[in-house]
């Protein structure tokens, strides 16, 4: 059992959380996602993220945390939200889009490589993906939690033979090019 998986550790996460969303990775999803597309949220957490994607897309939400889940539904019972674990992802459902802001680096290494094999499967014709770490070559256990860093070289080598890099950069979330987002289409 995780932090997210406690209603206590839900809550700590949310405090922590507080003053970060996706705003500005949101902004750069829009260069590539035209209005109105459908997308699924993977780990949406507290759901800030998809507050957002909602102003523009069809959303989707899920987490493999019952408590995020539950919560959410509380004060937006119209939305569309599905249990899901990045890696099975068990849905027959396709999207335009798959998004995930700072899930995939909770995954083992082998993993994220079947997380992308399914989210491949998972994409409507010139579907792409939008996801983001944390940048660096640690490897941490918190809270029953791991986290994974990448740098953009690991994320290139793990993504290649299935998508092309439609953009990858760092940017800052914390200190100052702490994180990577990437932008992937399907070869
Ligand atoms: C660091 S939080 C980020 C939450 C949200 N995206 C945000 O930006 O605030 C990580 C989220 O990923 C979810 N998560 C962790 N492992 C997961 C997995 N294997 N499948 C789906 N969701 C997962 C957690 O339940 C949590 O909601």
């Amino acid at each position: 059992m995780g932090l997210f998986d406690t209603v206590k550790g839900v809550e700590q996460y949310i405090k922590m959380a507080e003053g970060y969303d996706g705003t500005e990775l949101i902004k750069i999803l829009h260069k590539h996602l035209p209005e109105n597309s459908t997308v699924l949220e993977i780990g949406i957490g507290p759901g800030k993220d998809m507050d957002i994607l909602k102003k523009s897309y069809a959303v989707t939400g899920s987490d493999r945390s019952r408590v995020f889940l539950d919560k959410y539904k509380e004060t937006h019972q119209d939305t569309d939200l599905l249990l899901l674990d990045a890696v099975t992802m068990e849905t027959d459902r396709t999207f335009d889009c798959i998004y995930s802001n700072k899930v995939l680096h909770h995954l083992t290494k082998e993993n994220l490589k079947k997380s992308f094999q399914r989210q491949k499967e998972m994409l409507n014709q010139d579907g792409i993906l939008f996801h983001s770490f944390w940048k660096g070559n640690k490897v941490e256990e918190m809270g029953g939690l791991l986290f994974i860093y990448y740098e953009m070289t690991d994320l290139k080598k793990i993504t290649e033979s299935n998508f092309d890099i439609l953009e990858m950069k760092t940017y800052t979330e914390v200190e100052k090019n702490d994180s990577i987002y990437v932008v992937l289409k399907t070869k």
